[in-house]
């Protein structure tokens, strides 16, 4: 419609080139002033609006100094350009901080009316100048009015979309504090209206003109990982939705069409459809922001040549000491008397009340000796002088020397020593110990691994504590477990079907339950997001990967520019590094 509308006005306009020539010079500086507002307004020229730009410079240098034929054809060109810019270009003007650029750029439909309503223009001002008033009805009736119905149509909508966004920027200022640029967009490739204001997605823009697109699907802690990003020249996109999980299709909305890579949650189910995604976007990197990434298809991300991050090394002693707090909460009932307490029953001290369990002298059993499970492991031995029994396919020889060296320190000092034992299977620490700590990685391996049998195992008065991922133990079999042993008590972290509890668990007095907080240190949580976004941005800019994952300090100095590397991917074998 554009191009036939283009060609009628200067077919009509070429008989008079003085009047014509007044009129694509007015529009030509219109042009110009619009493409000064764009760059001072932050936008990035793309393809379709330079080439819209040099056409237009050229085109009208001819037509003021030739007006000939040879005009034509350079009009011609100029018309391809508005109708390729149309679909090239304008994608980054939708994030301006001004409404008003965003209304009109932001929605090319709109756009269209808006040059088509020019054009119309051009021929009524032409009509008139040539006293033909005659025919103004026939130019402008029928365009006019349905350009009018729809522009109505379009602007109600866009006001409507933009009293929700201002609604939830906010609400979003106040939870999150005042961002550097803040802008209230649906992601770039949605451009209908409809879509925009069924499901209004509030993103939080930093450094608008960066080279490499990163979308962070969740706010996280800190400013750093931010920082680190801009300077490595990303535009940082975070997504403020309110939903806590997103689904793969808002995640897919947060990719659009151009994506260098993408910093999710342990929550979202990173499989085929967000890999071959993002990939299609361009994208290089995904990075959970956790150590586990059992809701990640690496297979997957390999044959969409997309490495996959994750967060080792900062929450050790993070999770440990929670999986450690649940133990002495569990085992000294700290929940239950603090119920009590709160709901006024406490009428004096009594030699019954909130009897527990001593830890020191007990045997703390570890299923999982690695990072976090030797650090839990050593924390209960030196702390309440426990004794050790672990299971592990590997050998912890560090944590045995450890265990060794201390019994050895308390038999120096006249204490009973501390000693330890590698358990040959995992039911041999299930029978033997009193408080037994689960640190496996969730895979097939382990789904259910502390059933209805293994739980019949435990010493009756045991305490059980999971920070690891709630598969791992059959939930509903660990509430009847709980039931049928009111001495036998859980601290959980985690759960089998996130955010839901089993039907019961809720009700058990024995069972303590925190909401996946594990790795809920701000040192932590914030060092997870530094690493997350440097296994992106590292991926992208291709720094080679770090050659410890466990040894990230380096990358955690704030006072110091952290190493040109990826801190910890996963599959860079797979992918050939
Ligand atoms: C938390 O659960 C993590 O895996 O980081």
């Amino acid at each position: 419609m554009r191009v036939v509308l283009n060609c009628v006005a200067f077919a009509v306009c070429f008989s008079n080139k003085t009047l014509f020539s007044l009129l694509y010079f007015f529009s030509f500086c219109c042009d110009a002033v619009d493409g000064w507002c764009a760059r001072v307004f932050n936008q990035v020229s793309t393809f379709g609006a330079v080439l819209d730009m040099v056409t237009d410079r050229v085109s009208t240098a001819c037509l003021l100094v030739i007006l000939s034929q040879v005009f034509l054809s350079l009009l011609a060109l100029d018309i391809a350009s508005h109708w390729l810019q149309m679909y090239s270009s304008h994608k980054d003007v939708k994030d301006s901080t001004s409404w008003l650029f965003r209304l009109y750029y932001g929605n090319r439909i709109f756009m269209c009316y808006c040059c088509v309503s020019c054009e119309v223009l051009y021929i009524i001002l032409l009509l008139i100048a040539n006293n033909q008033t005659e025919n103004l009805l026939n130019v402008s009736s029928l365009p006019s009015l349905l350009l009018c119905l729809l522009s109505t149509q379009l602007l109600m909508k866009r006001t409507a979309h933009l009293v929700l966004s201002r609604i939830m920027d906010t609400s979003a200022l106040s939870r999150y504090g005042e961002p550097k640029v803040l802008s209230f967009e649906t992601p770039l490739h949605r451009n209908t209206l409809f879509s925009a204001m069924s499901k209004p997605v509030a993103i939080e823009v930093y450094n608008p003109n960066g080279k490499y697109r990163v979308v962070s699907t969740k706010p996280m802690p800190g400013t750093r990982w931010i920082n680190l990003l801009v300077d490595q020249g990303c535009r940082v996109e975070i997504c403020h939705l309110k939903k806590t999980i997103l689904s793969v299709e808002d995640i897919i909305d947060l990719i659009g069409n151009r994506c260098d890579g993408v910093i999710g949650q342990l929550t979202e189910d990173w499989g085929e459809t967000l890999f071959s995604a993002l990939s299609k976007a361009g994208g290089k990197a995904f990075s959970n922001m956790a150590v586990g990434y059992n809701n990640v298809d690496v297979e997957a991300a390999n044959k969409y040549g997309i490495a996959v991050g994750n967060t080792p090394g900062v929450l050790t002693e993070t999770t440990a000491e929670l999986a450690a707090s649940l133990s002495l909460a569990a085992a000294r009932r700290i929940v239950e008397a603090d119920g009590f307490m709160r709901a006024g029953l406490y009428e004096g001290w009594l030699p019954h009340l909130f009897v527990g369990n001593l830890l020191k002298g007990q045997t703390v059993g570890v299923i999982g000796a690695g990072r976090i499970g030797s650090a839990y492991a050593r924390m209960m031995v030196e702390g309440f002088k426990m004794n050790l029994i672990y299971f592990d396919l590997y050998q912890s020889t560090r944590l045995e020397k450890f265990v060794t060296a201390y019994g050895q320190f308390l038999k120096a000092n006249g204490e009973q020593p501390v000693t330890w034992k590698r358990a040959s299977s995992m039911e041999e620490v299930l029978r033997e110990a009193d408080l037994i700590s689960l640190h496996p990685v969730l895979d097939k391996t382990t789904y259910h691994l502390v059933n209805k049998e293994r739980l019949a195992m435990m010493k009756k008065e045991a305490i059980l504590v999971n920070c690891s991922r709630g598969p791992v133990i059959d939930e509903e079999a660990l509430v009847n477990h709980l039931r049928e042993n009111p001495m036998f008590r859980v601290g959980l972290d985690v759960f089998e079907e996130e955010p839901f509890m089993k039907p019961g668990l809720a009700d058990m007095k024995n069972a303590i339950v925190v909401p996946h907080i594990a790795s809920a240190s701000k040192w932590t949580r914030e060092g997870m997001a530094t690493l997350a976004a440097l296994n992106v941005v590292g991926r992208i800019k291709g720094y080679p990967i770090w050659s410890d994952p466990n040894r990230v300090d380096p990358f955690l100095n704030e006072n110091a520019s952290p190493p040109n590397a990826s801190p910890s991917i996963v599959n860079s074998k797979a992918l050939g590094n």
